[in-house]
């Protein structure tokens, strides 16, 4: 079907690459988590890039990633969840891709903070009000998308179905 990327965006331990590896390996796709792509070319944790280098420079690195790797065909990419703050990546994804956002209840996301915090940087330091601040803040850049997807109550599975089902549809309504 699609011949464009699949771009999987949405906040901080949502599912996305999670969700990106099945779904690449449901269509046999190629699969790209940009998170990863950083880290190894820092050969450091997220943590001590920010911690090292300081977010900036993270930054940097995210919007040349995702310039490189926006346009490839047959591939499932995972965004982090803070790129989409920067213009040029929104417009990369959405101007080369199919952009999906994932998305999950504070409610729900917010029992995943324990399991997140160590490794999230953005999230450390800060009390629970601003932590749910940065949640409610950032919901509007992930309304630029072409597909929204709500994942409360959804095993990855159903999540993965979902996605397919919506990109077949999506696929015959553009053709
Ligand atoms: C960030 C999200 C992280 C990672 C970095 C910053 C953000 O990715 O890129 O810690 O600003 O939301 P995940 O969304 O994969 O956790």
């Amino acid at each position: 079907m699609i011949n464009q990327p699949i771009i999987l965006n949405g906040f901080m331990g949502v599912g996305k690459t999670t969700i990106a590896k099945k779904l690449a390996r449901s269509l046999n796709y190629d699969f790209i988590d940009i998170d990863d792509e950083i880290i190894n070319a820092f050969n450091l944790p997220v943590t001590e890039i920010f911690r090292q280098y300081g977010e900036a420079k993270f930054r940097e690195k995210e919007t040349e990633l995702i310039k490189l790797y926006s346009n490839r065909q047959s591939t499932v990419i995972s965004l982090g969840g803070g790129a989409f703050k920067n213009l040029d990546n929104r417009q990369a994804c959405l101007d080369n891709g199919i952009v999906i956002h994932l998305d999950l209840s504070y409610k729900e996301w917010q029992k995943r903070i324990p399991e997140l915090i160590s490794t999230r940087p953005i999230l450390q330091n800060k009390t629970d009000q601003a932590i749910k601040e940065l949640y409610e803040a950032r919901q509007s850049i992930y309304h630029h998308r072409d597909l929204h997807i709500m994942t409360d109550n959804l095993s990855k599975k159903e999540v993965t179905e979902h996605i397919i089902n919506k990109l077949k549809m999506y696929d015959q309504k553009k053709s």
